[in-house]
């Protein structure tokens, strides 16, 4: 298992085992049961889970204990932004991946997978496409292509890849979007064929939020899973966005909800996982915050085909939630001087404590 911490000199000096140390005083480590000096990565790796991040690739350049933790602490990464089509494609044509390569090498270079985010998805696409004047048949075959050459391009080097995110409304009916739109429903079950054909060793995800537990929306996708696996389709895997915000009440049912999945035969993943509050944060939000964390990497842990469990980021520096949600924020599990929150310890103790076999 050591030989999983990548870790040179210098990024032990910032990385987190060292920053909980000095988090939690340097008597905490003779109360706590918890082995300060192994990473989540290491941790996650005596349950065969990959446990991983959303990559900044801003802050990857600029930010070196930010690099650093992103490298030692996780054992996949997510890019944020840099694999969507905006990113990929922002004139028509003309297809950038030079930032996606860097993660990917990046990941390489340190033993970790990569999930690829996202092939289809209503958000993040060029205007070129979304102000383009197109028929069906034409964005049939723009969408066809961008599958199809973004799949090839990472062709053997992406482990998962998100095909299809967000389809569906709360209510369980299919979202409203440019493609269900143009294409009709059937749009889904291409995507994921083509994605096949282009890399038929990749896992290929159905990936959306707020289907964490039972409800209208996750029976949705329960359904449409059940129905596109009947049908032959190359769906191999559901993930679980996991964006939560702890003033809604904490969700429960969650490892009842993952088993559902699991009893479909297909992969399951906590893909996004960052917990919000209403500001400020204070010892009770953080701790309220830390059982959210706490209740996804269960529900994976005691799920059979859990593989992996990725934070949407893993510092409140960078964080998304404050510049979308009003008056939210500290959603992460270190907080933005990467000192470790509740969430972060908890995470930790989860996965020391668990044995996946016993849990199950
Ligand atoms: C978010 C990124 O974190 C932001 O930086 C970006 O501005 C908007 O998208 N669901 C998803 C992710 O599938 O791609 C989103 O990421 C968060 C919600």
């Amino acid at each position: 298992m050591k030989a999983l911490r990548l870790v040179t000199a210098a990024a032990v000096t910032s990385s987190l085992a060292l920053l909980s140390l000095t988090a939690a005083g340097p008597a905490a480590g003779a109360e706590e049961p918890v082995p300060w000096d192994r990473s989540l990565r290491e941790l996650a790796a005596d349950d065969r889970l990959r446990v991983g991040t959303a990559v900044d690739m801003n802050a990857l350049a600029e930010d070196v204990p930010y690099r650093s933790i992103a490298g030692s602490e996780f054992s996949s990464v997510t890019p944020e932004n840099v694999m969507k089509w905006d990113a990929l494609e922002p004139r028509r044509g003309e297809r950038d991946y030079a930032a996606a390569d860097r993660l990917v090498r990046f990941a390489e270079q340190r033993g970790q997978k990569v999930r690829g985010h996202v092939l289809v998805w209503h958000s993040q696409l060029p205007s070129w496409l979304t102000q383009g004047d197109f028929t069906k048949e034409e964005l049939r075959s723009i969408l066809r292509r961008h599958v199809t050459e973004t799949v090839r391009h990472f062709k053997g080097r992406v482990w998962h890849w998100d095909v299809v995110n967000e389809a569906f409304n709360e209510d369980g009916t299919l979202r409203e979007s440019i493609w269900l739109r143009e294409l009709g429903p059937g749009y889904i079950a291409d995507a994921f064929r083509w994605a096949h054909q282009a890399d038929p060793r990749a896992k290929l995800f159905y990936n959306d939020y707020n289907i964490e537990w039972a409800g209208p929306k996750s029976d949705a996708v329960l359904d449409l899973v059940r129905t596109l696996r009947a049908e032959g389709v190359p769906v191999h895997g559901v993930g679980f966005q996991g964006h939560w915000g702890i003033q809604y009440g904490l969700p429960g049912g969650v490892a009842e909800n993952f088993k559902r999945f699991d009893d479909l035969g297909v992969q399951t993943a906590v893909t996004e996982a960052d917990v919000r509050m209403i500001m400020p944060a204070d010892e009770e939000k953080l701790a309220t915050q830390a059982e959210g964390y706490r209740r996804m990497l269960d529900a994976c842990l005691r799920a059979r085909h859990c593989v992996s469990f990725t934070v949407w980021g893993f510092t409140d520096k960078y964080s998304w939630v404050p510049g979308t949600f009003e008056g939210e924020g500290a959603a992460n599990i270190l907080d933005e001087d990467y000192q470790a929150k509740p969430a972060y310890r908890t995470l930790q103790s989860t996965l020391a404590d668990s044995s996946r076999a016993t849990l199950r």
